[in-house]
């Protein structure tokens, strides 16, 4: 038998800037991350899962300008939106921070020295051209110019800068950074992004212009408080001040490196590129795994604030009920993929595989229970040869759901579940219990318990897409609270269990617009 791996595991999610109110973009980065957090609970490992926000630099500093209030209020109040979207989600966060806090500032410094006592920063000039939207700087050779003002590749106009800055020493990482993917090919996914990083720093890097002097809402450097940390750098050291940098040895050597950060692919150059350099050049390992997903279209047309089609996480939630949603958002697209959200999508993914294969099958089964078996769970039996095609299938199905989540496959997890619901559909239809009452009572009794061992599967391994919908389901199963982890699916129930009664749980949606 294998040991179980009980290894503690540190996810992340980006923190989130605080110019604005969270959209579907950060619904779904924290979803994914929700998720591999719960099923890494389940399997018995002890989870750090951390989200929050990200407060500095001058896209915040104009944010909260323009509503006319300090940062620091401003910050306050914008971030607890994050908070409550956590809430909204049903998102199993262990730890939320915000790049304001003293615990926060202290490990950047900290970190800062480090990188200057290794000989990594020298004291020159920035000139060149950043976009305040993406926080970043671009060469001249990545912008576009229309109507005489210079766009970088993502779409955000960028701004002529001249200023006194820190570099940190990029040029002199390229290679190492080319050996740490070599050596570690998980470290970039999806495998098409990692190549992508790989030629990017191939073709050169330079040095990283890392402090910034005209404006002050951002993170002192140490010694030289006329200038402010570049926000990146600050908002990648929220990973290891969570953890315990700088400030509890202990804690961080159990948490970092983290297992996975979890991010949109526009800002997989920070995690995948700066965010290793500066942690090698810190004597610090790299986290194991960041992992960039693709972005969502809103019926065909790209999300934007001037198009005003932002697709507003607690609308949706509102409307279509929060685990239809989650299911949604990770069924459709494969993780990695841009994908397109139509209500259409939505309306069909629940009506088909929520409310019929997986509700149905549910409902059929426990009603029949109900009313010929008086609510009581048939005991256990061996399986006859049509049985068999499920039972393989349901065997089968938790090591399957985790070989996909330990690549972020969401959608093919999804669809290994489904799989195996459409054989049970089958299989209800081809036994069909309903008329053995008569003919064969003891046959009706062995295929409704097999359907039930099918869908306490189904419920025990869907429990990290859908708790909320998948703990009615193992309710109505009779499953104990204490026998839901994954261990516990190799004790069969008791025969003789007393089920309640059944009702419906997931809603048809009318297909209106
Ligand atoms: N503050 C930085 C991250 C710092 S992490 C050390 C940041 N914040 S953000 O608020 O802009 O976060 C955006 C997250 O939402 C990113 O992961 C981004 O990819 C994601 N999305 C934004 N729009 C999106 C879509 N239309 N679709 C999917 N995700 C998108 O970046």
């Amino acid at each position: 038998m294998s040991v179980p791996d009980r290894r503690p595991c540190f996810i992340t999610t980006p923190i989130y800037y605080v110019n604005d109110k969270p959209h579907i973009g950060h619904a779904y980065t924290s979803l994914a991350a929700d998720v591999l957090a719960r099923w890494r609970r389940m399997q018995g490992r002890e989870v750090f899962f951390l989200t929050g926000t990200d407060e500095h630099g001058q896209k915040v500093e104009k944010a909260a300008k323009d509503a006319g209030q300090d940062p620091q209020a401003f910050t306050d109040r914008v971030s607890q939106h994050f908070r409550d979207l956590a809430v909204t989600m049903g998102f199993s966060i262990d730890g939320f921070i915000r790049t304001t806090e003293p615990r926060h500032k202290h490990a950047c410094a900290v970190l800062w020295e480090k990188l200057a006592a290794n000989g990594e920063i020298y004291l020159g000039d920035y000139e060149g051209w950043y976009a305040v939207r993406d926080e970043a700087f671009y060469g001249p050779d990545e912008l576009t110019e229309s109507d005489g003002v210079k766009y970088a590749p993502s779409g955000a106009p960028v701004e002529w800068v001249k200023e006194p800055s820190y570099f940190f020493r990029l040029s002199a990482w390229g290679d190492r950074l080319l050996k740490f993917y070599e050596e570690n090919p998980d470290f970039i996914a999806p495998a098409s992004r990692r190549n992508e990083v790989i030629s990017f720093v191939k073709a050169g890097l330079g040095d990283l212009s890392i402090s910034r002097t005209s404006f002050r809402w951002g993170v002192k450097v140490p010694g030289d408080e006329s200038h402010v940390m570049y926000v990146w750098l600050d908002a990648l050291t929220n990973y290891i001040t969570a953890a315990g940098y700088a400030a509890d040895e202990a804690k961080f050597a159990k948490w970092w490196p983290a297992e996975i950060h979890f991010v949109g692919k526009d800002i997989l150059r920070f995690h995948a590129i700066y965010w290793p350099a500066f942690l090698m050049a810190a004597g610090l390992e790299p986290p194991k795994r960041v992992f960039a997903h693709g972005w969502w279209t809103n019926e065909g047309q790209k999300i934007s604030k001037s198009l005003g089609n932002v697709i507003d996480p607690v609308a949706l939630v509102a409307e279509f009920g929060l685990d239809p949603t989650r299911y949604f958002l990770l069924r459709e697209v494969p993780f990695g993929q841009d994908g397109d959200f139509s209500r259409a999508a939505l309306v069909n993914r629940n009506n088909g595989e929520l409310a019929n294969a997986l509700g149905n099958l549910a409902n059929r089964t426990l009603s029949l229970i109900q009313r010929n078996c008086g609510g009581a769970l048939p005991a256990s039996s061996p399986r006859a040869p049509g049985d068999a095609a499920l039972g393989a299938l349901v065997d089968a199905l938790p090591a399957t759901v985790g070989a996909h989540l330990d690549r972020q496959e969401y959608h093919l997890a999804l669809e290994a579940v489904m799989a195996a619901a459409r054989e049970a559909n089958g299989y209800i239809t081809v036994e069909a219990p309903w008329a053995l009452k008569k003919t064969d009572p003891a046959r009706m009794e062995a295929v409704l318990r097999h359907l039930h061992d099918a869908l306490r599967v189904f419920a025990t391994v869907l429990q990290p897409f859908m708790p909320a919908t998948m703990g009615r389901l193992l309710d109505q199963l009779g499953v104990p609270e204490d026998a839901r982890g994954l261990d516990a699916l190799a004790t069969p129930l008791p025969g003789g269990l007393a089920l309640p009664p059944p009702a419906p749980l997931f809603a048809r949606i009318e297909a209106t617009a």
